[in-house]
């Protein structure tokens, strides 16, 4: 029988990666797929799979999607998407939404006891312990779909209980890798969505090209592996080929490497403990000659100190953190802020907000609101 597998953002990078995979399978069945806004190519998605049941949070969307496809139901808006999650009698579910949006989707399948392969990061860095802690409470599985943490994942089986003492992710630089700060000042939306090594999303490019992203790469490894903040590094290595290192009791070190390509996390995470074959390009050594490694220019990219800032102040901080900046790249991406304002408008949400304790997942939505307010604001005065 094969596993039936529910697919959150189908239209986007990861989610279209991810039906490659599965199309390369017999053993997942699609029963449900989502969008925001692209209706057309996720009905056509849903054709392709013979799939019955979508979601689509944009409730005009949805209406179009309802009058042209007949052969099934559109559900529509967050409440939509959670009910696809709690109906759908996914064995798996693929959350590979973008932001904050994703916590919603992630806290019904986690609570439903169904397994979760995570691209959307932001789940974990908003939801935290509370994410974990209710994987651990129902017994579902938390299966990271991020090139490194599958990495890590992945290593963590060479590794005895006990025996690990640190853990690295890589980061490509992104674009500005060697910039100064004020060489970054009028950086364009074009020249940051140019990333040297990863074909992603906007926002996660963005994010990249800051280095936020591996701020919450930081804490989404935190909260995967229960690793204290002060025993995870991040190393710049421009050609992306090393993802992930472990270091043991005994000083050696473990490394993942690739040639970038998502379907080999995306795989990973989908049909572990299984390794499938994918066709991927295979790397070559010899071929490529030379791997580098260089610190991050803390300087130049504030973001990464401001997420491990916003990390060990805990409680809401790194929601507040997690939503300042998806207002401000939002911004940065409609020309209304500069590239440098983004770690800006971050910092100052965060001084005047610096967090709050967590009691439950409604801490969470208002922080999330607020910090919203807060930052769009902080964008207005900086236009
Ligand atoms: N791309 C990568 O290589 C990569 C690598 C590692 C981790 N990730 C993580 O994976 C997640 C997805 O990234 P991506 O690059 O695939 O993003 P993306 O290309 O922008 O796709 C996002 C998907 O989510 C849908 N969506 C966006 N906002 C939504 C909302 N508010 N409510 C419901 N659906 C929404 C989009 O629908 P529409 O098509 O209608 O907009 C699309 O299907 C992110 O958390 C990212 O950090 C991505």
């Amino acid at each position: 029988m094969p596993r039936r597998l529910l697919v959150l953002g189908s239209t986007g990078s990861i989610g279209t990666q991810a039906l490659d995979v599965v199309s390369r399978t017999d053993d997942l069945e699609i029963v449900g797929l989502s969008a925001a806004r692209s209706w057309e190519p996720l009905i056509e998605q849903a054709t392709r799979h013979g799939v019955r049941r979508i979601a689509i949070a944009d409730p005009d969307a949805a209406a179009r999607a309802a009058e042209a496809w007949t052969d099934g139901e559109v559900l529509t808006g967050a409440e939509g998407l959670v009910q696809l999650v709690l109906e759908s009698g996914a064995d798996l579910v693929l959350n590979a939404l973008v932001g904050s949006a994703g916590l919603g989707p992630t806290v019904a399948a986690l609570g439903e006891g169904i397994d979760l392969a995570l691209a959307n990061k932001e789940s974990l860095v908003v939801g935290g312990e509370l994410v974990t802690q209710l994987a651990e409470a129902t017994g579902a599985r938390l299966l990271p779909v991020d090139s490194e943490h599958a990495a890590l994942h992945h290593l963590l089986h060479g590794v005895p209980t006990g025996a690990l003492e640190r853990m690295t992710i890589t980061a490509s630089g992104g674009p500005f890798r060697g910039r100064t700060h004020a060489e970054l000042s009028d950086v364009t939306v074009a020249e940051a969505l140019d990333h040297p090594t990863w074909s992603m999303g906007g926002k996660i490019t963005i994010d990249s090209a800051t280095l936020m992203n591996k701020g919450l790469e930081v804490m989404e490894a935190h909260h995967l592996f229960g690793v204290p903040y002060d025993r995870i590094d991040v190393v710049v290595h421009p050609q992306s080929i090393v993802h992930a290192l472990v270091e043991t009791a005994d000083g050696a070190q473990l490394a993942h490497l690739g040639l970038p390509d998502m379907r080999i996390a995306i795989a990973y995470a989908l049909h572990h403990p299984e390794i499938v074959s994918l066709p991927t390009k295979r790397l070559n050594l010899a071929e490529v000659g030379s791997l580098t490694f260089e610190p991050v220019d803390d300087d130049a990219f504030p973001c990464l100190g401001l997420c491990r800032q916003a990390a060990l102040a805990g409680g809401t901080a790194p929601c507040v953190l997690n939503a300042a900046n998806e207002v401000a790249v939002h911004a940065f991406m409609e020309g209304r802020l500069a590239f440098t304002g983004i770690g800006d408008v971050i910092a100052a949400t965060l001084h005047e907000m610096p967090g709050g304790p967590v009691r439950a997942f409604e801490s969470l939505f208002e922080a999330d609101r607020a910090a919203r307010e807060l930052a769009s604001e902080q964008v207005a005065v900086r236009a």
